[in-house]
C-alpha cells in the first residue's frame, strides 16, 4: 500500500494517471468491503489532496447511509449514520444521483455541522458525489472536503471524483455481494450447528460462542494465520453436528450409558463426517476434520479410528481442548460445572493423553484470556469437581 498523508505535494497529471491505474488495479483485486473503502478514501485523499474523504454506502433496510471509514482528523473509522430522507448534503446527493458542490459550507443550510461537532474538523469546502452502479442506481455517495490548497473544489475535481466513483462501483457492489454470502455461509453453518446441539443442551448458544472462542485463540497462538483462525473459529461450532443422528433415547438418557449405547454415542463422530464428507468450502472441509476426529486422543485411545498423534488433523486437536474444557465448566444434569482453574489443571494433566502438548502449550499461553471470558456467565461450582472418569458424558 502507498503510504499517504495529508501533506502530499500537488499532484502532475502524469501521477495522477499513475494513480488512477493503480487505484483500478488496487480496487479490483480486494473482496473485504472495509478494505475496500479504506483503500478508495486513503486514495481520493491523496489524488484530490484533500483533508476529508467519506464515502457512505446505502443501508437500505434501515433507510439510512452509513460510513465507517472518514479519512482526516478525528473520524478514522468512527461511524455515521444518517437518515436517507434528510434535507443536508448527503443524503440529497443519494436522494437525487447529483454532485453538490458547497464553496462555503458553513454558508448553506444543506450542510450539516454535526460531525463536525464531534471531531476536531472544521469542513470549509465540500464536494459531494453520487456512487452510482452501471445501471445508474445510487448505491451511496462520496464526499470529499478541503482542499490542501485552500481553494473550493472545481470542474476538474468533480470530473475526478465521479471518474473514481465509476471505477470503484463495481468493486463495492461485489465486495457487498461477497460479505453478503459470507455472513448468510456463517449463520447457517451457526443455525445447523444449534440445530445439532439443542436437544441435549440448554446452553447451546453459549457452548458454541465459548468454543469458537477458544479455538480462535488457540489457532493464533499456535502462529497460525488469522485467516486459518478464522476458518478454526467458523467451522468449529459444527463440531458435533452428527448427534442430529441419535436417537432420543441415547442422547438425552439422564443416566449413565450402557457400553452399548456409548458405541452407538461415539458413532456422532461417524455420522458427522459423512454430513459434511466432500464438502467444496473450506470452512465445512474444516468442520469436516473436526466433527469426525474431535474424539481422537493423542494417545491413540480416542474414537472413532484410535489416530494417534499427528496423525490426528490439527484442527480436530484444536477443538478437542476447546470442546472438553468447555463441557467441564458448564452444569449438566449428571454433573456440576466445574470451577475454570480445576478445568484448567486438568487440561494440563492430560498433555500428551488425551491432548497434543503443542496445543495444551498454546492453552497455557491463552488461559488468562479465556479465564475472564467464563467470569460472568459460568455459576462456580461451590463444591470440589467431581473425579475426571464423572465427566464421561461432557466430552461426548
Ligand atoms: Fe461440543
Ligand atoms: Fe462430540
Amino acid at each position: 500500500m502507498s503510504d499517504f498523508s495529508n501533506e502530499t505535494p500537488k499532484l502532475s497529471a502524469d501521477e495522477k494517471l499513475n494513480l488512477l491505474v493503480e487505484f483500478g488495479a488496487r480496487i479490483s483485486c480486494e473482496l473485504r468491503l472495509d478494505k475496500l473503502l479504506d483503500i478508495i478514501a486513503q486514495q481520493i485523499t491523496h489524488m484530490l489532496d484533500v483533508g476529508r474523504c467519506t464515502i457512505y454506502l446505502k443501508d437500505a433496510e434501515r433507510n439510512e447511509l452509513w460510513s465507517k471509514i472518514a479519512q482526516g482528523r478525528g473520524l478514522e473509522h468512527t461511524e455515521i449514520r444518517v437518515p436517507l430522507d434528510g434535507e443536508t448534503v448527503t443524503s440529497i446527493v443519494a436522494r437525487t444521483g447529483q454532485t453538490i458542490n458547497l464553496a462555503d459550507a458553513y454558508e448553506d443550510k444543506r450542510f450539516s455541522m454535526a460531525v463536525d461537532m464531534v471531531t476536531d474538523f472544521r469542513t470549509h469546502t465540500l464536494l459531494a458525489v453520487p456512487l452510482k452502479n452501471n445501471s445508474g442506481k445510487v448505491l451511496g455517495v462520496f464526499q470529499v472536503a478541503n482542499k490542501a490548497d485552500g481553494s473550493p473544489f472545481d470542474k476538474k475535481d468533480e470530473g475526478i471524483l465521479l471518474l473514481l466513483a465509476t471505477l470503484a462501483a463495481s468493486s463495492i457492489e461485489i465486495a457487498k455481494l461477497y460479505q453478503d454470502v459470507h455472513v448468510a455461509q456463517l449463520e447457517t453453518i451457526y443455525r445447523l450447528a444449534v440445530t445439532a446441539e439443542y436437544r441435549d443442551q440448554q446452553d447451546t448458544r453459549a457452548h458454541l460462542k465459548n468454543i469458537s472462542i477458544i479455538s480462535y485463540l488457540l489457532a493464533l497462538a499456535l502462529g497460525m494465520s488469522k485467516k486459518e483462525a478464522e476458518l478454526i473459529k467458523n467451522a468449529s461450532p459444527l463440531h458435533d453436528i452428527g448427534k442430529v443422528a441419535l436417537a432420543d433415547n441415547i442422547l438425552l438418557k439422564p443416566g449413565r450409558l450402557t457400553p452399548e449405547e456409548f458405541e452407538i454415542m461415539k458413532s456422532h463422530t461417524i455420522y458427522g463426517g459423512r454430513i459434511l464428507e466432500g464438502a467444496h468450502s473450506k470452512v465445512l472441509q474444516v468442520a469436516h476434520k473436526m466433527s469426525l476426529y474431535h474424539h481422537e486422543k493423542w494417545n491413540g485411545t480416542g474414537y472413532p479410528k484410535g489416530l494417534q498423534g499427528e496423525d490426528i488433523p490439527l484442527e480436530a486437536r484444536i477443538i478437542t481442548v476447546a470442546d472438553v474444557f468447555d463441557a467441564l465448566c458448564v452444569s449438566r444434569v449428571y454433573k456440576k460445572a466445574w470451577k475454570t482453574d480445576d478445568a484448567y489443571l486438568y487440561i494440563l494433566g492430560e498433555s500428551g493423553k488425551a491432548f497434543d502438548p503443542r496445543i495444551v502449550a498454546a492453552f497455557k499461553k491463552i488461559y488468562s484470556s479465556v479465564r475472564k471470558l467464563y467470569l460472568n456467565q459460568t455459576p462456580q461450582a461451590k463444591t470440589p469437581a467431581p473425579a475426571p472418569a464423572a465427566a464421561r458424558k461432557q466430552t461426548v
